[in-house]
């Protein structure tokens, strides 16, 4: 084989550069570090829109008809809340033993095709009462039940803790539920419209996405993030132990993107969500300090690569300051990608044509193995 065909394989494997499909959801300008999400920038959008005024607009922007409105998406989701409250039992008694992340996929293969409710609606109002219900159970409490009118990111607290929220933690909640919605062609996306394009549905895109999402290389970093927060102890460990993970060859979470050549746009979101929310408390202190050496860490290890902060890394620090236990972090970012994933589903099906790509075979020929 040439080099330069080597070398097209070599990066083939991630398909880096390839460009899968054409989407109005999101696009990701990873030279400018910009987010747009269908149409705002990200720090207008959060600025504007709660979880469920961006869960409107990007199904609107899927084309969803009727072009559902916000009211309309607050009503559906508390609606499918309830009516998933009562699969809890059944998600409970079946996923004795599993980490929340592998409840969450187990409860939304609970989930039929086909219900009163729009499959789109049935698994992002199921999301946050499975995570609640599971984060419960691991502390040995009972689950609670969702309250329709309240609000997606309010209920889902509330339903964790029984107890309501501050207005400030559902402000903060909001800000990273809308952030996290959707960005351009990640891997969970990636899955979504694979799945779709087969016609499998709404729910088992998913279901499949949430199993791309629970790797450490996409959705499950941030739980990491706080277990190297807490190794690190002390401010003068944090060299030290950086240049020895380093050293090793160990990644380090919450760093480096396959898209962001710059600082991840929602890293900035969400220092400044939960400075607010703390008021730049000692926690919030040590994790910039870590951030920042981390930086120089990165930059002195590996001059030719331009890692910088993704937004794993503030997302573990923000959630852990709302009360959210790090076993329940990649799910909590599913509660809010599932509305990426299901536009994608519903992009996706209008396009209407399986993908199907190539693979090129380096085996054994059966002529080469008789000779
Ligand atoms: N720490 C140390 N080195 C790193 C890191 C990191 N976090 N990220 C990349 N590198 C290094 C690699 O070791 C490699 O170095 P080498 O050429 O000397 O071997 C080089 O940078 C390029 O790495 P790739 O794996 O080719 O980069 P890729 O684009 O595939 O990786 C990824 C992107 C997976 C996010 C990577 O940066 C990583 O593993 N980060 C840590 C995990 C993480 O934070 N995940 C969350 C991502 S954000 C999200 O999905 C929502």
């Amino acid at each position: 084989m040439s080099e330069s065909n080597v070398l097209k394989r070599a990066s083939a494997a991630g398909l880096d550069q390839v460009v899968a499909a054409e989407t109005a959801l999101s696009h990701v300008d990873g030279e400018a570090g910009r987010l747009v999400i269908a149409g705002y920038d990200v720090e207008t959008l959060i600025a504007t829109h709660d979880f469920e005024a961006t869960a409107a607009l990007l199904w609107r922007t899927a084309g969803l008809d009727p072009a559902p409105a916000e009211e309309d998406v607050r009503r559906d989701l508390g609606a499918a809340r309830v009516d998933a409250f009562a699969l809890v039992p059944s998600l409970l008694s079946s996923t004795r033993g599993l980490t929340v992340t592998e409840g969450l996929r187990a409860g939304l293969s609970l989930l039929p095709d086909e219900g009163a409710l729009p499959a789109h609606i049935r698994a992002v109002g199921a999301i946050p009462v499975f995570v609640a219900a599971l984060v419960r159970r691991e502390r040995g409490e009972a689950a609670v039940a969702p309250v329709a009118h309240h609000g997606h990111a309010a209920d889902f607290l509330r339903m964790m803790r029984n107890a309501p929220a501050s207005e400030a933690e559902v402000t903060a909640l909001n800000a990273y539920l809308s952030t996290v919605t959707d960005h351009g062609m990640n891997a969970s996306t990636f899955t979504a419209r694979v799945i779709a394009s087969t016609r499998a549905g709404t729910i088992s895109a998913v279901v499949g996405a949430l199993c791309a999402l629970k790797g450490p290389l996409h959705g499950g970093a941030p739980g990491p993030v706080l277990d190297m927060l807490d190794d690190i102890g002390t401010r003068e460990n944090i060299m030290p132990w950086l240049r020895t993970e380093i050293a090793k060859g160990e990644r380090l979470m919450g760093f480096g993107h396959r898209v962001y050549k710059v600082r991840d746009p929602r890293a900035e979101v969400f220092n400044k969500a939960v400075t607010l929310l703390t008021n730049g408390n000692e926690r919030v202190r040590f994790a910039r300090e870590v951030e920042k050496a981390a930086l120089i860490a990165l930059r002195e290890a590996k001059p030719n690569q331009r890692l910088d902060t993704n937004m794993e890394y503030y997302t573990a620090v923000l959630l852990e300051a709302l009360g959210i236990p790090r076993s329940a972090v990649t799910a909590v970012f599913a509660l809010s990608r599932a509305v990426g994933w299901t536009a994608h589903v519903m992009e996706q099906e209008r396009v209407g044509r399986l993908i199907r790509p190539q693979s090129a075979y380096i085996g054994v020929w059966p002529d080469d193995a008789a000779a």
